[in-house]
């Protein structure tokens, strides 16, 4: 049987650090759904078809993910797209505790769905998409950090900002 793993999250916006997770996570599962929160509670620096579409592109060369958003409980969505597995990466010690408290909540759940943790390489354990934007907003380089088309977004909405 094939296994299906949604890889959710902000995605506000892509680092190289979640590409390098999806590149992962595409030679372990079958199929990865990449999954964008729309919370209509937080505000974002993108909106989420901006997010869709820069995902979109820096996933175009593997065939087994797709990127989607989805609103509501997560182990819903998952149970919803037939996914059994999902994926989040730990960079360091302070994400456990977080990570750790929601895959027991999902657990709690549903006892459909499975959370891997995955690790990023270590070259992007200290990137984040908050400081990616703060670097952005305060005129430093974010060359390296996310792809060149998310670089040109994130220029480009400072200026007309
Ligand atoms: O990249 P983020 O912002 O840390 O991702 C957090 C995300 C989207 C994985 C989390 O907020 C989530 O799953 N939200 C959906 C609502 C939900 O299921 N909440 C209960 C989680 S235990």
């Amino acid at each position: 049987m094939e296994t299906r793993a949604v890889y959710p999250g902000s995605f506000d916006p892509v680092t190289n650090g979640h590409i390098d997770l999806i590149q992962r996570s595409a030679a372990l599962f079958d199929k990865v759904v990449v999954a964008i929160l729309r919370n209509a509670e937080k505000t974002p620096f993108f909106t989420v078809e901006e997010r869709v579409e820069m995902l979109q592109e820096a996933i175009q060369d593997l065939n087994n993910v797709s990127v989607t958003s989805f609103a509501g409980l997560l182990v819903d969505f998952a149970e919803q797209i037939g996914a059994s597995v999902i994926v989040r990466g730990i960079r360091a010690v302070s994400d456990y505790e977080y990570e750790l408290q929601m895959a027991l909540m999902n657990r709690r759940l549903s006892n459909r769905v499975e959370t891997v943790f995955m690790l990023p390489a270590e070259a992007y354990s200290f990137l984040s998409s908050k400081l990616v934007k703060e670097i952005a907003q305060l005129g430093g380089s974010i060359h390296g950090f996310v792809p060149a088309e998310v670089e040109r977004r994130l220029q480009l909405k400072l200026q007309t900002k």
